[in-house]
């Protein structure tokens, strides 16, 4: 199985639609597990499901076992664990290893070939508990100014926590999104990004797309939809670009 975290502590990154888009298109390549540990829940309803206020992904943090809360959801190939409102990170003192410890306990890479994980904008137990499973990190990023910093922020974090959790985190890809080529700064921004911090983390972009909004309010992933859209056609480049990648970084295992 391999585990991809889409995170940027900046807001309105697009990390919950990446996170969707990534998991239902990844779904038609293979088994997918999509944990939301936003407590917003916004993932679950990308795919059609209600955050839930009793059983959630988040629970594993009191005991119980993370596939008690997977549920369906409107692809076939695609489980949910969904988010568990009201769950306050900081009610709990040492959160640490708990999702890694239930993959391990409950076997959970021999069920699914991918699980994507969406992740809240902090920097706290959540995402540490994310980045202990991870295998890729992607980070979706608007190209402005303020996106860009963020960008830096989110990579001197990981490379923080990898140092801090002894675990080396390899692949990490930065994704640019809601990018429209008529905006100068938007390629200046992706430019700046890939000489900042490396071309070869870089993924296409994903252009601005309505679709991309709706899609939350049908409950319907676009990967779903019988029309084609923009937003469908960037994120499948961005799937195929990611499994070339993963394919690349398991040769060189070999
Ligand atoms: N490529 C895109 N085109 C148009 N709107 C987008 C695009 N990506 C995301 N959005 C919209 O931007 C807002 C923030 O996205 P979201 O995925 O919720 O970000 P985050 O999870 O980082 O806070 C949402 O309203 C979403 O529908
Ligand atoms: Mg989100």
């Amino acid at each position: 199985m391999k585990t991809i975290v889409i995170s940027n502590r900046k807001g309105g990154s697009a990390k919950t639609t990446t996170a969707v888009n990534i998991a239902s298109g990844l779904a038609e390549h293979g088994s997918v597990l999509l944990l939301d540990f936003d407590t917003q829940g916004h993932a679950s309803i990308g795919v059609g499901c209600d955050v839930n206020e009793e059983l959630g992904v988040h629970s594993i943090f009191s005991g119980k076992t993370l596939s008690e809360s997977f549920m369906p959801t409107v692809h076939k190939n695609l489980t949910l664990s969904p988010a568990l409102a009201f769950f306050d990170v900081y009610e709990y003192s040492d959160l640490s290893g708990v999702l890694k410890n239930r993959f391990k306990v409950e076997s959970i890479a021999e069920f699914f070939d991918y699980c994507v994980i969406d992740t809240p904008p902090t920097f706290d137990a959540i995402l540490k508990n994310s980045l202990e499973v991870a295998d890729s990190v992607v980070i979706p990023f608007v190209p402005h100014y303020l996106g860009v910093v963020a960008v830096g922020q989110m990579l001197r974090a990981l490379y923080q926590s990898a140092t801090h959790l002894r675990r080396n985190i390899a692949e990490v890809y930065i994704l640019p999104v809601m990018y429209n080529p008529h905006i100068k700064e938007h390629q200046e921004s992706i430019n700046k990004v890939k000489k900042s911090f490396g071309e070869a983390k870089m993924l296409s972009p994903i252009g601005v797309d309505i679709k991309l909004s709706q899609q939350f309010e049908s409950g319907k992933p676009i990967i779903l939809d019988t029309k084609r859209s923009r937003g469908l056609h960037d994120y499948e480049r961005c799937i195929a670009e990611l499994l070339e990648r993963f394919r690349e970084v398991d040769m060189c295992k070999i």
